[in-house]
């Protein structure tokens, strides 16, 4: 248990060891709500999404005359406020017409009968399909849903679940009373379903939400800001430079919304209690670097080894990789692939943008010779190091 002695050891004026009395006190305090920065945090409005707002309540305003709405796709790049508008419609409607309207939300990523009990869950927490077949769990489905109200059901980042689990897609859509309101930023997302019928009975109203400019970029931060932080804690060039550097992703609001609250924070963390530029420029290096162990993270182990196998022998060719990597793999899998097999892995990385290929003529007549390199926009010392870890827990694994 706590005791309070042990806090007044280090009270009792003995030089040189800190006063844990006022630790808390000594730190700066910038932030009025720091939640309302995160990505879980509904704002109360949205700057640049008025037009948005009003063409999605268009539509769902017919559920509070119990009409069912049509189903609609929501379009648009990463961060363009996809998510939060839907949200915040359906947190209006829902305030409008009560319990009169069930309401399913749900990231569309995994089998259809997992997705199908995630549905089921969030319309009725006490709902659980384990241990089903599909079959029998949409028969389930299918009675518990009340045709007395209309039911919304909104698959976000539904690319997730094409095309392998369309046919789910299907049943519901032919389902009466039921609205889908799906979320994607695959402007071609409708082509990942090759199923015809599933095309003509989902059949959606496609809205695209257009990117944010830097100017809207640093509306939506400003108003962001005043929720989070105290007044005039941030120096005026902060939010333009964020804007700014949100621009080189495509105007994405929750990188610049990310790169606020992690400049935020490396002011605290230096006991500043303004957040400054240098905060900022910091803040974007940690973003990057947390990118980039993500993407390691996220690749296969014989895509890892491949990584590394490029960066021992830069410059040298796909072939004399590839022998390296055979090494690898042999040593931690004990099998090893075909060229062809690792070409196409290489290309994955290159497209990922961790390598790049450089040609180089050998002299007429003698063909060209490809060399392999690591992209030289990264940070190699990061890569190594992220590289390192893995390779060593997939080692222990
Ligand atoms: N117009 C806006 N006003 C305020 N915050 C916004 C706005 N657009 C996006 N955001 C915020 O930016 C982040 C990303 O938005 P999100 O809806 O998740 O994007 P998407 O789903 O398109 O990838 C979220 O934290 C969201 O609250
Ligand atoms: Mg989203």
């Amino acid at each position: 248990m706590y005791n309070q002695n042990q806090a007044e050891i280090f009270t009792s004026g003995n030089e040189g060891v800190c006063s844990l009395a006022s630790i808390f006190d000594e730190i700066p305090d910038i932030y009025k709500n720091r939640e309302a920065l995160s990505h879980r945090f509904v704002p109360e409005g949205l700057p640049h999404r008025e037009g948005e707002l009003k063409e999605l309540a268009s539509y769902l305003k017919h559920a509070i005359k119990n009409f069912t709405p049509p189903n609609i796709l929501v379009l648009g790049h990463t961060g363009t406020g996809k998510t939060v508008t839907v949200k915040k419609v359906l947190g209006e409607l829902s305030r409008v017409v009560g319990d009169k309207v069930d309401i399913a939300y749900l990231v569309a990523s995994g089998t259809k009968f997992q997705i199908l009990n995630e549905i089921a869950m969030e319309l009725n927490p006490n709902v659980s399909f384990k241990g089903l077949g599909f079959k029998e769990a949409w028969n389930r489905f299918r009675r518990m849903l009340d045709k007395d109200k209309i039911t919304i059901i909104v698959l976000d980042e539904i690319d997730k679940m094409l095309p392998s689990e369309s046919d789910l897609l299907y049943f519901l859509s032919r389902e009466e009373r039921v609205c889908i309101i799906s979320i994607s930023n695959k402007i071609n997302v409708l082509d990942m379903i090759t199923d015809r019928r599933v095309l003509s009975s989902f059949n959606p109203i496609k809205m695209v939400f257009p990117k944010y400019n830097a100017e809207q970029l640093g509306d939506i931060l400003e108003y962001r800001a005043k929720e989070a932080f105290y007044d005039g804690v941030l120096d005026n060039e902060v939010i333009p430079l964020c804007a700014a550097f949100a621009m080189d992703r495509e105007g994405d609001a929750r990188y610049a919304l990310d790169l606020l609250m992690y400049a935020g924070d490396e002011a605290i963390r230096r006991m500043n209690s303004k957040v400054t530029v240098e905060h900022v420029k910091i803040a974007r290096k940690k973003l990057e670097e947390d990118f980039i162990r993500n993407s390691i993270r996220n690749l296969s182990l014989t895509q890892k080894l491949l990584l590394f196998a490029v960066m021992k022998k830069e410059g040298e060719s796909p072939r004399s990789i590839y022998t390296l990597c055979n090494e690898y793999l042999e040593r931690y899998t004990g099998n090893t692939l075909t060229h062809r097999r690792l070409s196409s892995l290489l290309g994955d990385l290159e497209l990922y943008g961790f390598v790049t290929y450089e040609r180089r003529g050998r002299g007429r007549g003698k063909g060209t010779r490809w060399s392999l390199y690591l992209n030289d926009t990264l940070d190699r010392n990061l890569i190594i190091s992220v590289l390192k870890e893995e390779l060593a827990e997939e080692r222990r694994v």
